[in-house]
């Protein structure tokens, strides 16, 4: 059938058109991921090579001086994303305790996990950059000392725990840093992120796949607190 009635065909949208927070397109992010850790999409889990490209371009932003929390490792497939676009000296948190329990959405975590989170930050090389944090979030965000620019929030899926993690580590979050969420399509992830959003300081800025993700930009500080992204670091070389 010709298109004289003017049905369009939708448009499609090149993944090297869509441009991710330091100006490095999606398929340029990762090429990126891929050319540091070949093996990427073999780590176990569920984060996609587009989202996992987000998060290498988001933690290539960060300015060392401040640090990137990670809430929920598993096999440390966000991890190694994180890890591996993260510049020298910037270091990740990887939260996780790794005890026996099946997820609300069904997923079965444990011990066994922490043995290939090892493995894989050993594979990727990566063990230098990341401090393996085996607890849950809720009581070490009350105490944290640390300017966190990158915080990254895949653990408990319940309304309530997501909420519990994102308010713990909100008020760490320095001017100009981002809170993400993966799963947003699921309701405790989406409900919190609708949530920070409404907050004054709080701008959504997009969603890849399941990863929604917000800036913290306060009015009064300006919206410059941290430097510039590095040239091309979410770029392939
Ligand atoms: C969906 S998996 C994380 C997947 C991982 N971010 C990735 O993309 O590869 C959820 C993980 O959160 C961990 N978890 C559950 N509650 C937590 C909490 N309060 N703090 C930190 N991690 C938690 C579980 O043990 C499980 O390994």
């Amino acid at each position: 059938m010709s298109s004289e009635r003017g049905d369009k065909k939708p448009e499609e949208v090149r993944p090297d058109a869509i441009r991710y927070p330091s100006g490095a397109s999606m398929l340029g992010a990762a090429t990126g991921l891929i050319h540091r850790f070949p093996f990427f999409e073999e780590i176990g889990g569920w984060l996609s090579l587009p989202e996992g490209a987000l998060l290498y371009d988001l933690a290539s932003m960060v300015v060392p001086g401040n640090v990137i929390v990670e809430v929920g490792s598993y096999r440390g497939k966000s991890t190694t994303a994180l890890a591996l676009g993260a510049r020298p000296g910037v270091r990740v948190y990887a939260f996780d305790p790794h005890e026996a329990h099946v997820g609300s959405n069904g997923g079965v975590y444990g011990p066994k996990d922490m043995l290939e989170f090892n493995r894989t930050m050993e594979k990727a090389n990566t063990c230098a950059t990341i401090f393996p944090m085996s607890c849950g979030t809720e009581l070490v965000a009350a105490s944290w000392k640390k300017p966190v620019q990158l915080a990254f929030i895949d653990g408990d899926h319940t309304y309530e725990g997501c909420r519990l993690d994102a308010d713990g580590w909100i008020p760490h979050v320095v001017n100009g840093g981002y809170l993400v969420f993966d799963d947003v399509n699921l309701d405790g992830p989406g409900r919190v992120m609708k949530e920070v959003a409404e907050l004054t300081d709080w701008t959504e800025i997009g969603v890849v796949g399941k990863v929604g993700f917000l800036r913290k930009t306060d009015p009064i500080a300006g919206a410059a607190s941290v430097s510039k992204p590095a040239a091309g670091a979410g770029e392939s070389s």
